[in-house]
């Protein structure tokens, strides 16, 4: 891969020992993918921030690199960590954890890096603009940026993003050529999808569908839109999330819909090498749906939730009191627009608990007796069977608010035989009693 003088001076360490590492770290990398040149990036989103996720070894490896003195050159957000750091205490997060979380997140602001701790930093920062070039590591967040808005970059890990961030640049390959961007699959779907469930069950299909695409699936889908209100981008949101989770899905093109669709569909459609019809989303559905008793909380934000869904969520409750407790999860800016207009204390007191900072796959479920979730993303109902042990209602939002409001939920998509989760009793093994937590953050 060829280097400018530039990046070569880099490299020779002028902008000191941390960022020569990181040109090296990222011309092997170049390498390895058969990279033309380095692209510069307008951001950076770094992932492996969770401490629960990295341990004392990716402690370590960030508090050394950090020790080399270089910081990031553009801007450079973070993902989710393990620990809201308003609300740990409530959520009953032990402090020791929440100690480590914290080497963590100081680690990363020494390499200049923003503790926004969201995979949507796209609503907590001015988003990128259409073909820029970026580094972003989570997988909603860079299916999102790519299919949604347009912007190129390919799914980076931790510390390729952290090298990004140091020098700028990024290998040139993938998802950042225009040939590396056309689609491998024209998908025609012949059934509604109506709801954000319904965007993420077929997410999930299309995902499990092109998953073993030599070239890492692109799907050209056909045959549905958004919804024309505020729902858009959370509908466009949950597709592409669980389309990167089933599938590692980095962009979908959408026709008539999302900007390469619009600007150059004939061309991108006849570029796909194979059809795939997708003419029900019950498959999809079914699969998700793993609850094997009562729910015990209703969750919401996976992706981290943005102001609109907070305001749609306000208004499905329109003041009703939930019986099982709602969490949201969304990033830290977010809730504190919430907390200034007021939304955040209307959802509280419906029984709402906004969380920042960390992701409903890293909480620690099983240490708050949770079995059972309620939610209508995609994504968590694919994570948290196996990463948390725990089941999944996986519902339409409207479904779960009613079923946060009244105890009650239809379990229309689990198994035959009892079709109705009854209210949550004494028994159930609900959350503790720390749960909700009423702290405010
Ligand atoms: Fe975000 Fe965690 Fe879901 S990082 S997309 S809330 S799994």
């Amino acid at each position: 891969m060829k280097l400018r003088r530039e990046e070569k001076a880099i490299l020779d360490g002028r902008q000191g020992r941390g960022a020569a590492r990181a040109m090296e770290i990222l011309a092997a990398l170049g390498n390895i993918h058969g990279a033309s040149d380095m692209v510069a990036v307008k951001s950076v989103q770094v992932s492996g921030v969770s401490y629960r996720n990295i341990g004392e070894h990716g402690l370590a490896f960030l508090e050394e690199w950090a020790g080399q003195g270089s910081k990031a050159v553009v801007p450079a957000f973070m993902n989710p960590g393990g620990a809201d750091r308003k609300l740990w205490k409530a959520l009953g997060l032990p402090a020791e954890f929440v100690s480590m979380q914290r080497r963590v997140i100081k680690a990363l602001m020494r390499l200049g890096v923003k503790p926004a701790l969201t995979c949507t930093p796209y609503h907590a920062a001015p988003p990128p603009a259409f073909g820029d070039h970026l580094a972003w590591a989570e997988s909603s967040a860079v299916c999102y940026a790519n299919s949604v808005i347009g912007s190129r970059t390919n799914r980076e890990g931790g510390p390729s993003a952290i090298a990004a961030a140091l020098t700028g640049r990024t290998p040139r390959h993938s998802l950042h050529t225009d040939e590396g961007r056309l689609p491998t699959t024209v998908v025609d779907v012949g059934c509604p999808v109506a709801t954000t469930a319904d965007a993420g069950a077929l997410g999930y299909m299309v995902g499990q569908l092109l998953s073993h695409d030599p070239r890492g699936g692109i799907p050209y889908l056909r045959g549905i839109s958004p919804p024309r209100d505020g729902a858009r981008e959370a509908w466009l949101k949950a597709l592409g999330a669980a389309m990167a989770a089933s599938g590692s899905v980095g962009l979908y093109h959408l026709e008539g819909v999302t900007p390469e669709a619009v600007s150059s569909g004939p061309e991108l459609k006849s570029a796909a090498g194979r059809r795939v019809t997708v003419d029900s989303l019950e498959e999809g559905r079914r699969k998700l749906f793993s609850a094997k008793g009562r729910p015990n909380v209703v969750a919401f934000g996976c992706p981290h939730a943005s102001l609109e869904e907070l305001r749609r969520l306000d208004a499905l409750l329109s003041g009703r009191k939930a019986a099982i407790p709602i969490w949201v999860f969304t990033a830290e800016a977010v809730r504190a627009k919430a907390r200034r207009s007021g939304l955040a204390e209307r959802l509280e007191a419906c029984g709402a608990v906004l969380i920042a900072d960390t992701c409903i796959v890293v909480a620690p479920l099983a240490e708050l007796g949770i079995a059972n979730v309620a939610t209508d993303s995609a994504k968590a109902a694919f994570y948290l069977p196996p990463h948390q042990g725990v089941g999944v209602y996986f519902e339409s939002q409207e479904d779960a608010v009613e079923a946060a409001v009244t105890g009650m939920l239809q379990a229309s998509h689990g198994q035959a035989g009892s079709r109705t989760a009854p209210p949550p009793g004494k028994d159930d093994g609900g959350p503790s009693g720390t749960w909700p937590p009423r702290a405010k953050a």
